[in-house]
């Protein structure tokens, strides 16, 4: 039941699988999304120390004992990231599935690879799938305009984004922005995806760090509480609809530089998540939060979608026959 090359692949019960999330993406969710037969990546920009993103892997280790991912972003960044530090991590900890977006992995596969890690590299666009399969790497995320966090530049959206992908690469594809629930799955599946990614929905659950002021602002979201913007400075994102960011959107209007934006941006993230303050900064959202009607356990979610998904399939059953 549910068994794809993807839970094969990556040695877990279900198809559902939670992208990295700076800030949030921290040991409780991970490991609780493990333990409900899931995978999630714990975020290696999140912890301000190499010894911190140690700590926490230890801490989901004391909690799990089944598999747990790690992000690696190799997005540009004011401040230089240590990805081969990130990489050694992931080599010495014995990280079974290293999750990798930003840019090229190119250079870090080999790497990996020799120490067993697998990777799924997480792209916007059919094209940058198309040069993942050909570096190596053995899955590919594909999220459309639709996404928390970046979206990519092309404006399209998953129901085109994702068959475009399934048909351009051979490795197995995981579907990624705007899902939220069992019938997503089973879309994704049908859709010739092996596997849903979300990270929107993972963030409004009981094990997710985070005020509980923010998780119901996030039940009481509409899809069109959302903001894609930042595009004029090549740092296209989906975001929370507040005031900060429409003061972005004002900034970009006018051709502000990415210099005189730089204090509005450096407010990213910890602000809104830990205050539930929704106008204290930015922070990724995905359109999806309109699906969101509940804050569960990581458990009863996961749960959930397996159920919906089945009922789905019941549904399409009748209707194919
Ligand atoms: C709060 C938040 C933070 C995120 N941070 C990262 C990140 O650090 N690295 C990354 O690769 N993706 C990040 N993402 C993207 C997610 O991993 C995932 O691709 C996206 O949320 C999927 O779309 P959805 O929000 O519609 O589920 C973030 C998303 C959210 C909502």
């Amino acid at each position: 039941m549910l068994e794809t090359r993807i839970t094969k692949m990556f040695g877990i019960k279900y198809p559902i699988i939670c992208g990295g999330m700076f800030w949030v993406g921290r040991a409780e969710l991970i490991a609780a999304l493990a333990e409900a037969g899931g995978l999630g990546f714990l975020t290696a920009a999140t912890y301000p120390t190499i010894e911190e993103l140690r700590d926490d892997i230890h801490r989901a280790r004391g909690l799990t004992d089944k598999p747990i991912g790690l992000n690696i972003n190799l997005f540009a960044s004011v401040r230089p990231q240590p990805i081969e530090k990130w990489v050694e991590v992931a080599l010495e900890e014995k990280i079974p599935v290293v999750e990798t977006s930003g840019r090229s992995p190119q250079g870090i596969v080999e790497p990996l690879h020799a120490g067993g890690v697998k990777i799924m590299h997480k792209v916007p666009g059919v094209r940058y799938a198309r040069t993942a399969e050909r570096l190596g790497v053995d899955a590919v995320g594909v999220v459309g305009h639709e996404a928390g966090g970046h979206p990519g530049m092309d404006e399209v959206t998953t129901l085109v984004m994702l068959p475009a992908a399934v048909d351009a690469v051979k490795i197995p594809v995981v579907a990624g922005g705007g899902f939220a629930d069992g019938r997503g799955l089973v879309a994704a599946l049908a859709l010739g995806a092996d596997a849903v990614l979300m990270g929107t929905r993972f963030m409004a659950t009981k094990e997710c760090r985070g005020h509980p002021a923010f998780k119901e602002w996030m039940v009481h979201a509409a899809e069109t509480d959302t903001v894609y913007c930042m595009k004029s400075i090549n740092n296209p994102s989906r975001l929370v609809k507040n005031a900060p960011v429409e003061r972005v959107v004002e900034m970009e209007k006018r051709g502000a530089t990415l210099e005189e934006m730089l204090p509005v941006l450096v407010r990213q993230g910890p602000d809104v998540v830990d205050t539930g303050n929704m106008e204290d900064g930015l922070v990724s959202m995905g359109q999806s939060v309109g699906l969101v009607r509940d804050v569960p356990t990581v458990k009863e979610l996961v749960d959930r979608i397996v159920e919906e998904a089945l009922a789905a399939r019941e549904r399409l059953d009748k209707i194919i026959g």
